[in-house]
Order: structure tokens, then sequence, then C-alpha cells
């Protein structure tokens, strides 16, 4: 059966920049993809990467669980699992970085970013990052994987260190291919549109979390910086603020750019606004009392379960044909 494999980490609170990128169109594959098999976790290693307070790791990791399941995935053609309870995610990690170069990893442009940031020292977890990101990959023989245009990079090195041991070795990987939404790839902070939204912005006002009331949402859209022409129109380089609000508008909606433009003719940004207020809002009450539901039910443990024990078949055999293939431990009859 072909599959599709993504995650995502659990670090801060959920934002509509991760939704819109990543799990909402996750839920639109699986009605595509009907009859593949989506391998989606909670990339909960990777929080290591930068400090983490232990007890707020365990806690994200459950509600990341939550919203997953709270913004509608279908759960027949699913394993839905946290990362770290499969073994098999730090061994392949190890296997893949013992194939990736320095130079390679240098080059990444997620850990300069994150580099510059820490204060108390450099994990070297956050330079070996996209080794363990590939085996989350790899591990399942992707053939896609959906990400938001920030991963790209860590995609092609996934397909580089496919390529190089298939090369080497024989066919151990599929190489896959990344699957990036055409709307929404890259939503951009509220309060500097030349930033992308993030989990770890210390500007709460740059985001909306999935789990913020209605008058903190509507709040944000309203003050979430645009420039002082009011003509509702979209052009990345000369409106960023109100092209990323129209990103968002379309990424819900599936409007299209005149459809907007024409319907705001003669109006301004405060109406625009304000039914973009209103069109989150409809997006995200049901998630969220879906989400209430699911928290605290056992349903939850059920399904994580189920998900790491079909993930855990294919991932385990994985590692054991790449250790037997580069001559590790002893030889089995
Ligand atoms: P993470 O946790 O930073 O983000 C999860 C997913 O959301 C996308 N995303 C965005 N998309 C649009 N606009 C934004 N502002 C925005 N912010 C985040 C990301 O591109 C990503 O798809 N390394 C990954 C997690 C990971 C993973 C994997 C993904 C670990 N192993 C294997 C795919 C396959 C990460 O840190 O994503």
């Amino acid at each position: 059966m072909k599959t599709i494999v993504s995650g995502i980490q659990p670090t801060g609170s959920l934002n509509i920049g991760t939704y819109l990128g990543s799990i909402k169109n996750f839920v639109k594959l699986q009605k595509i993809y009907s009859d593949y098999h989506f391998y989606l976790f909670i990339a909960d290693l990777h929080a290591l990467t930068t400090p983490m307070d232990a007890k707020k790791l365990r806690q994200k990791i459950k509600e990341l669980a939550a919203l997953y399941l709270a913004c509608g995935l279908e759960r027949e053609n699913l394993s839905l699992f946290v990362q770290s309870e499969l073994p098999a995610h730090s061994q392949m990690g190890y296997l893949l970085q013992c194939h990736a170069y320095m130079g390679e990893l240098e080059r990444m442009t997620q850990y300069k970013d994150k580099a510059q940031k820490q204060t108390d020292g450099i994990r070297s977890s956050l330079f070996t990052y996209p080794a363990l990101m590939a085996a989350d990959i790899l591990l399942y023989d992707a053939e896609y994987v959906p990400v938001g245009d920030d991963q790209k990079q860590h995609l092609e090195l996934t397909r580089t260190l496919a390529e190089r041991i298939n090369h080497r070795y024989g066919d151990v990987f599929k190489v896959p291919k990344p699957l990036i939404p055409k709307v929404a790839s890259r939503i951009m902070s509220l309060t500097d549109p030349t930033k992308k939204m993030s989990k770890s912005d210390e500007n709460v006002k740059s985001r909306i979390n999935l789990l913020d009331d209605e008058n903190i949402i509507r709040k944000r859209i309203k003050s979430a910086v645009t420039d002082s022409d009011q003509t509702v129109r979209y052009d990345r380089e000369e409106k960023p603020g109100l092209s990323n609000l129209f990103d968002i508008r379309i990424a819900i909606t599936d409007e299209s750019v005149k459809e907007i433009e024409d319907a705001y003719e003669g109006k301004g940004y405060k109406e625009f606004k304000e039914d973009l207020g209103d069109i989150v809002v409809e997006e995200l009450l049901p998630i969220q009392k879906r989400y209430r539901e699911l928290i605290d039910s056992g349903e939850l443990d059920k399904i994580l379960d189920e998900g790491k024990k079909r993930a855990e078949q294919v991932a385990n055999k994985k590692v054991e044909k790449l250790n037997r293939i580069l001559g590790l431990g002893r030889k089995r009859k």
C-alpha cells in the first residue's frame, strides 16, 4: 500500500499557520488519496533539539494528538502515533546520520536560523535533526510528504540520503516527493508579514492559536499589520500583510483572489478584517468543541496505541533491513 507521511513538533501551541499549512491539508489529502495509508505523528524527539520543560512537553504531546483528530482526520486509513514511542525512529536517525555529510547539514537554513536564537549553547541534535526527519519519512517508504514551504530543504536532503543509500546498497528506500500546498504553504506573522508565523515567536499577537477564544481571534485579525492604503487587493510585494490575510481566507474558503477583490470593491480593510474574523471563528469553533470532547477521553490513548502498533511493524522491519545490509550485529539464519 502506498503511504503518505508527515509530522508536527509539539512545541508551543498549534497555530493557524501550521494548521493551514499541514493538518487542514492532510484532511483534504485523505479524500484525494483515499487508497493510501497515512502515517502522521507527533514529533516529540524533535522538540528536544531546543530546551523544553518536561511537564509541558507531555501536555503538548497530548494536546497535539487531540488537535490532529479534532481537525477532522479520518481514522480508517490513518496511523497516528507519538514518535518517541517507536525506537526505530532514533535508530534509523542514527543510521542516516552516518550517511549525511557535515557540509549538507551546515547548509540547512532552519538550523542556521534556530542556532542563532540559542542563548544557552546549541544542542548537537539541532544540527543532526534533518537526519532524524529523513528517518521519520524513509522508515515508511513514503510516496508523498505534505509539508509547508519551510520544510522543503529538509525534504531535499531526505531525497539525497535515500538516493545515496540506494546507490550504494541497492533499493532500500522509496525516494519521497514533497507535497506543498498551493495556498498557505507559508502563512506569515500577523505583526511582521516578512516573518513566518511561528509557534515559538515571543509575540503572541503574531499568531492565532487553534485554541484561542473567539474574542482573541477577532482581536488578532483586527490588529494584524497592514499597509495604510485601503484598497482590498492581493499584492505580495506592496501589500504583504493584507495578502497574508487573503491567503488565510482562501485556504479556508477556497475562493479565488478575484472573487474576494470584487466582493470588497468600494469597501475597506475594516470590513475585510471583520469578515475574516467571522470566517476564522467559524472554522475553529467546531475544532475546539471536538478537541474538548477528545482531550480527556480514553479514546485518544486507544487511537495512539493502535497507531503505534501498526507503524511499529513497518518501521522495525526497515531498521532491521538496513542493519543487515550495513553488516551490523551478528549474522542470523
Ligand atoms: P513544524 O512542527 O515546525 O510544523 C509542522 C508543519 O506545519 C508547517 N508550518 C507552516 N505552514 C504554513 N505556514 C506556516 N506559518 C507554518 N508553520 C509551520 C510546516 O512546514 C510543517 O509541515 N520538522 C518538522 C516536523 C517533522 C516532519 C517529519 C514533517 C518531523 N519529522 C517528517 C514531515 C515529515 C517541523 O518542525 O514542523
